[in-house]
């Protein structure tokens, strides 16, 4: 039996939905709505295409949004001193630094410098810290959309043994650190694996949901799930392709084709977790505004 997919598109356009209903009915009224700062340093051209979504889906749903570009030799000091004016202007309810930066620039300071209260991507220690806590905080957009999805399809995860690759800030820790809290959508054994882990496949064919985020082209292989297995496929890979316009292709963390045939559910790339995280982001900023603005989301 294929797989059923997961339609990360289809659910991040509700979401964008439900977002641009509670401007309109919360934040318009009141000639007020939220704001986002989007700050690029370099010109890598994902982190461009990345920005450059984030900035459609502001302006489809309502958030304000302004990009700031900066080029690669820009220093740390600079940086710093842009991401202090941005914390305080009452424009700007959340502020994102797009990843990667330069190696000269550090990114746990630069997290640092970000007013807590604005870090849409939840990447101040302050918010990683009460994420771990299990209190409430700013989680970070892409685990955040892999937890909607799982709840949105109804996908058990109580009691269930995740198997998460990968352990990045962004995506490994924070995810199995939603995942082991006791709360109903979460409350699953979870193993992390990594670089160093050995017998990959002897973990991942014990996986009731596994989430791929190595970063590292079709790395999971149909011989690597059982069937039964939701598969969540947090890889953007570009590869090289002659045949296609763009000379490139985006492929998962997961070999879609042989693996999609074998697990009952599975999230394709694009069109997965992708728009997830963006639409998270936006839920995050507006969440950022309600409580700068004092306005209830719930009334
Ligand atoms: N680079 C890759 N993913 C992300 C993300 O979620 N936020 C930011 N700021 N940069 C990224």
């Amino acid at each position: 039996m294929p797989a059923k997919i997961i339609d990360g598109k289809k659910i991040s356009d509700q979401i964008k939905t439900e977002i641009k209903a509670s401007i309109e009915k919360d934040f318009l009224p009141k000639n007020v709505r939220p704001g986002l700062a989007a700050v690029i340093v370099g010109d890598d051209p994902a982190s461009q295409v990345y920005v450059s979504s984030k900035r459609k889906a502001c302006e489809y749903v309502g958030v304000h949004s302004d990009v700031f570009n900066f080029p690669s030799d820009i220093s740390e000091m600079e940086l710093i001193s842009v991401i202090e004016k941005l914390n305080h202007d009452d424009k700007f309810h959340g502020i994102l630094v797009q990843q990667p930066l330069p190696p000269h620039i550090d990114q746990k300071r630069i997290n640092l410098v970000i007013d807590p209260n604005k870090d849409v991507d939840g990447f101040h220690p302050i918010n990683f810290g009460k994420l771990l806590a299990g209190d409430e905080c700013f989680v970070p957009c892409t685990p955040a959309g892999i937890i909607e999805l799982l709840k949105r399809h109804k996908i058990e995860t109580v009691g269930k043994h995740v198997v998460v690759l990968g352990r990045s800030n962004i995506v490994g820790k924070p995810i199995a650190a939603l995942l082991i809290q006791k709360s109903p959508n979460a409350n699953s054994t979870v193993t992390i694996c990594h670089s160093a882990t050995k017998n990959i496949g002897e973990f991942s064919r014990s996986a009731d949901i596994l989430i791929a985020a190595i970063g590292q082209p079709e790395f999971v292989t149909a011989n690597m799930v059982s069937e039964n297995c939701v598969v969540i496929d947090v890889g953007i890979n570009r590869i090289e392709d002659p045949s296609a316009e763009k000379k490139y292709r985006l492929v998962g963390d997961v070999k879609y084709d042989e693996v999609s045939k074998k697990v009952e559910f599975i999230t394709p790339v694009p069109g997965g977790v992708g728009p997830m995280t963006i639409a998270m982001l936006l839920k995050n900023t507006l969440i950022a505004a309600s409580k700068f603005y004092n306005i209830n989301l719930n009334a």
